[in-house]
């Protein structure tokens, strides 16, 4: 699947538009994180989905800006919360300046993003602003639940998908909606490529969370294990502490409760015990059904069957993705 003119066309714009001034000790760390690459996956789907409703995909080129620089803020913010050492293979942010500057360069970068929006005009800034606010909070409100998540012990699969929505599918969704937004979609269409969005972010963060533990530390980019070090209730672990009965499941929940000396005999016991449970079995089939269900809702859009197949073709690459 040809992607690269959405790619191409999003890079060098990004290039124009990111040049920054002093102080250096907020901006370098932006240009950082925004040099360091990553798939681009929210960006690409904004100006698909301009494409897909047969308007100028450029037109959607300031809003593509906005979703990807708020994505990396996030992710600033983000490794900070998770402790993470690694992003896109390289030191995160506050480990390569401090958690001040990541937490600046990162509120700069929230209010840059919304300022690329002030491109559009009218009423497309008007439901670009509302619809882009409300995402914003929605991930704050799924980071919370995401950290609330590390010390609690009864956590739900449904509670674990609410929360990952929040945390993750609402932006995915939202780069697809503000796409049929400013290329002047029906509201019914609109709200199509928002519930296609919900699917295949769900899907997405499954994936991220099999990855985090089972990715391949050459290539992945982040730690792998980290979830597992954080203790993270992602499906894995909640599906393995279901599944398994006593003993196994006693040395799981100690494993994720009680302060661990040695963390590669943590990682490798809990993924033994990931693999043993069929929690990774399962996280296979759930990714599968999520994006599955992501197709299933195309076809109540009216967009081409060639635009269909260039979102299919998207969904299954993200399924099979290995970073
Ligand atoms: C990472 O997002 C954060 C999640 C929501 C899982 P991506 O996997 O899209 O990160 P990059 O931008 O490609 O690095
Ligand atoms: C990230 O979830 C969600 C947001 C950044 C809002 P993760 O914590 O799983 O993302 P990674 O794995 O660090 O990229
Ligand atoms: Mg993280
Ligand atoms: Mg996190
Ligand atoms: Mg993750």
């Amino acid at each position: 699947m040809d992607l690269s003119k959405y790619s191409n066309s999003f890079l060098s714009f990004l290039k124009a538009q990111t040049t920054f001034k002093e102080p250096s000790h907020l901006y370098d760390p932006v240009d950082y994180i925004l040099s360091l690459g990553g798939k681009r996956i929210r960006p690409l789907l904004t100006l698909m989905s301009v494409d897909a409703f047969g308007k100028d995909y450029q037109l959607g080129l300031h809003a593509a800006l906005a979703v990807e620089v708020f994505h990396n803020f996030t992710l600033l913010h983000d490794d900070i919360m998770d402790d993470a050492p690694l992003r896109r293979g390289k030191a995160t942010v506050h480990e390569k300046w401090d958690v001040n500057t990541a937490i600046l360069s990162g509120d700069a970068m929230m209010i840059l993003a919304n300022q690329y929006l002030e491109a559009y005009d009218g009423e497309t800034y008007k439901r670009l602003m509302h619809l882009f606010q409300k995402t914003a909070l929605e991930v704050c409100e799924g980071q919370q639940y995401d950290m609330d998540f590390e010390t609690r012990g009864d956590v739900s699969i449904p509670e674990y998908i609410e929360m990952i929505r929040l945390k993750t599918s609402v932006l995915v969704a939202a780069a697809l909606k503000m796409g049929a937004i400013i290329a002047n979609a029906t509201e019914a269409d609109a709200e199509g490529m928002y519930q296609y969005g919900l699917s295949l972010g769900l899907a997405f963060q499954l994936q991220d969370d099999y990855l985090d533990a089972f990715g391949d530390p050459e290539t992945f980019g982040k730690q792998v294990g980290g979830d597992i070090i954080e203790n993270k209730k992602t499906f894995l672990f909640l599906r393995a502490y279901q599944n398994l009965e006593g003993a196994e499941q006693a040395q799981l929940l100690e494993l994720f409760t009680h302060q661990q000396v040695n963390l590669d005999f943590k990682i490798e016991k809990a993924k033994e015990l990931f693999v043993k449970s069929m929690a990774v079995k399962e996280i296979q089939q759930e990714i599968k059904n999520y994006t599955q269900h992501a197709f299933e809702v195309l076809d109540h859009v009216a967009i081409s069957s060639k635009t269909k197949e260039k979102l299919i073709g998207f969904g299954n690459y993200l399924m099979s993705r290995k970073v």
